[in-house]
């Protein structure tokens, strides 16, 4: 342990030093969710909690299959959890990693305050811990690995309106979960773009806690009613948030009328976009964060300082989180077919059934 906490020390004074990393004691057995040792690799073992699977489809579907590659191209052991939405589970998940001797842990938080307690825990363990898409406000992260998300609102913001045009239109925004910085960071970047435009009047606005599917029907619903039906756009956080958004658009024949914003390019996000019933999506490659993320653990292991793209301010923590931002993309039934060809989607799996005619029309194979 000592070493390790030498380790994560280096990290955090920035000191370039050559440390030896702890080797594996697992003896390269396959630890839950993959576990992986290569000879020749890096060492140290690193460990990743992913929030839920309910919020997004992406964290199971994308991200950790993403990191796994990642890990497995450089060689290094690894452990994939999730913590099922359940900020306790994430504690304990964090505790027994802890126990089994990872050297760096990486965590989606569920909400800041587990989130600043559980990297407090394993800093005082000697293990480094770093932001993997999600910042813990008031944590102590070594790292902030993620896309620069008020660039996501943005192209949310500027989707929509490009989807509206110059008419006067009365939006909604379905904001993401209270609890996750990134919500407010996109709401900030939509608001910051749209809130200029003196054609377009908001008409309701609320953040779906948990970013739960299920509540921002009911959200929605309440929203379109208190407006009267006179809802021209839908600022969704998500795909999930736009799904839902959709489906009570469809139940009053306004489905395809007015445009939905979205993020993630899941495979029903992008679908809904061919269909024309919602009018964006964002895409951030999986490919991209996990590998930013193995890169910068792998450099933690080292006691090397990753290469980062700047800093981000964490207003509560009073630091500047070294950070690695990566570049978002708008995605409009013109592009979809982009998705597919950096491997973020499969032809197959979004060119199915009614969508197959979709996709062979907007070009894709
Ligand atoms: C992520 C989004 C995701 C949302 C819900 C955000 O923090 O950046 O990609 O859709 O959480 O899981």
């Amino acid at each position: 342990m000592k070493r390790k906490h030498s380790l994560a020390l280096a990290a955090l004074m920035g000191l370039a030093m050559t440390v030896t990393a702890c080797g594996s004691d697992d003896g390269g057995e396959s630890a839950g969710d993959g576990g992986t040792s290569q000879s020749g690799g890096a060492e140290g073992k690193i460990g990743v909690i992913l929030p839920d699977t309910e919020s997004s489809v992406r964290w199971e579907s994308a991200d950790r299959p993403a990191l796994a590659e990642a890990f497995e191209a450089a060689g290094v052991e690894y452990d994939i959890q999730n913590a099922e939405g359940d900020a306790e589970r994430m504690t304990q998940i964090a505790d027994t990693m802890i126990g089994d001797g990872v050297t760096v842990l990486a965590i989606v938080n569920l909400d800041s305050e587990s989130g600043a307690a559980i990297q407090e825990k394993a800093s005082s363990q000697g293990v480094a811990t770093i932001d993997y898409d999600r910042l813990t406000l008031g944590g102590s992260a070594e790292y902030y690995v993620s896309f620069d998300n008020t660039v996501v609102g943005e192209l949310q913001g500027q989707g929509l309106a490009d989807c509206l045009g110059e008419k006067d239109a009365n939006i909604v925004y379905l904001n993401g979960s209270p609890t996750d910085n990134n919500a407010t960071l996109f709401a900030e970047g939509a608001h910051s773009v749209l809130d200029g435009m003196s054609n377009y009047k908001v008409v309701g606005e609320q953040a779906v806690p948990d970013w739960d599917n299920e509540e921002a029907a009911t959200i929605f619903q309440q929203l379109y009613t208190a407006a009267n039906g006179k809802v021209d756009g839908v600022l969704a956080a998500n795909d999930g948030l736009a799904g839902a958004a959709i489906g009570i658009l469809e139940g009053n024949g306004q489905a395809g009328k007015v445009p939905v914003t979205g993020q993630d390019a899941t495979v029903e996000g992008l679908q809904n976009v061919l269909a024309g019933t919602q009018c964006m999506t964002v895409y951030k490659s999986a490919t991209q964060e996990a590998e930013a993320l193995a890169e910068a653990a792998i450099a933690l292991v080292n006691g090397d300082e990753a290469e980062t793209t700047g800093t981000t301010t964490d207003s509560e923590g009073g630091r500047d989180v070294p950070s690695i931002l990566l570049e978002p993309q708008s995605i409009t039934k013109d592009n979809v077919g982009d998705v597919i060809e950096d491997g973020g989607q499969k032809a197959e799996d979004v060119c199915t059934g009614e969508f197959e005619k979709l996709c062979a029309d907007a070009g894709i194979s």
